[in-house]
């Protein structure tokens, strides 16, 4: 008898005729409703949950007792309850290393566009400012040869520093659980602790994953930590930074700008005062939203899904205590 996998996500035609070669494929919409009885019973008799931006809930699991694999579109996994999945012996599959490149050319491009207001001098342009050439007013600051600070140093916050030390001369500094002593050699980076990072950096650049732990982690305290001179990216979660907090101390010029690709809510709300802030440039959380890579991250997830489901050990397994 063929297993079945749920679709919740964007796949190619030639990855879902992939998956039909092995596997019965349906799809679902996203929001789950749970209540409608063709969505339970579809649930019912899944092997394989695939999608991106899924809201896994226990209520989910309940409905879905013969499933063995959740292979999620994305490298970050804070909307799954990994404890859980493990509990029930459910493999979990992200899509790391294939959105690396990608997602580190996103958080090169907010450092570029704050420091040189790349995105408020096109919009002043747009507006029929230009009349005469621009004064000190409008200038921006330096990126090469400044200090860009990561919080996290994984796979992602390494291609960030990559870009800034071998492309634009910067000084690394970083804070991570753990050193990285090839970075340090590789990149000359240094670890510090974070209130010394914030408080030496011109670019802090956030890159660690949303957990109990990092939600927050940068607050009044820490915007105040900062220099005035100083721009915050954040490509992680929007989580991971007070958003009322980050919204004073920009309105207030505790730091000078932000760049921000991801949100404490998402979609961002339209009362939120960000997108409309002259030192802000937000972006819809593109990180990885390029075709090439959101295809690679597809395939990646069809990959796991269809090894897990054949009893072979996923490519990106995140809770390896269930193969075990
Ligand atoms: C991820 O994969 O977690 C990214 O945030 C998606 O762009």
């Amino acid at each position: 008898m063929q297993k079945n996998v749920i679709v919740m996500g964007r796949l190619s035609p030639t990855q879902r005729a992939e998956l039909e070669q092995h596997f019965q494929v349906a799809e679902l919409t996203k929001p789950l409703d749970l209540t409608q009885p063709d969505v339970h019973s579809m649930l019912s008799n899944a092997h394989g949950l695939i999608g991106s931006g899924m809201q896994v809930t226990t209520t989910l699991l309940d409905a879905a007792p013969a499933l063995e694999v959740i292979a999620t579109i994305s490298v970050g996994y804070d909307n799954i309850p990994v404890d859980e999945l493990t509990k029930r012996g459910i493999m979990l599959c992200n899509t790391p290393d294939v959105l690396t490149e990608t997602t580190a050319d996103t958080g090169f491009a907010l450092i570029m566009a704050t420091a040189r207001r790349v995105v408020e001098l096109a919009e002043w342009i747009k507006e029929g400012h230009w009349q005469t050439s621009i004064g000190p007013d409008l200038f921006g600051s330096d990126v090469h040869g400044k200090t860009l600070g990561m919080v996290g140093f994984g796979r992602i916050g390494q291609a960030v520093a990559r870009r800034g030390a071998l492309g634009f001369g910067m000084r690394i500094l970083y804070s991570n659980a753990s050193p990285k002593p090839a970075l340090e050699q590789e990149l000359g980076a240094q670890r510090c602790e974070l209130h010394e990072l914030l408080a030496d950096a011109d670019f802090v650049c956030v890159t660690v994953p949303l957990t109990a732990e990092t939600e927050h982690l940068i607050g009044v305290t820490e915007l105040a930590h900062m220099k005035p001179s100083a721009i915050l990216v954040n490509i992680a979660r929007g989580k991971v930074i007070d958003e009322k907090a980050l919204i004073e101390a920009l309105e207030q010029g505790v730091i000078k700008a932000a760049g921000l690709d991801v949100f404490a809510q998402e979609p961002l709300s339209s009362e939120s005062p960000l997108p409309r802030m002259a030192n802000v440039v937000a972006l819809p959380h593109i990180g990885s939203a390029t075709h090439e890579t959101r295809d690679a991250m597809a395939q990646r997830a069809v990959d796991n899904t269809r090894l897990a489901l054949q009893g072979k050990r996923p490519i990106s397994l995140v809770n390896e205590e269930v193969w075990r």
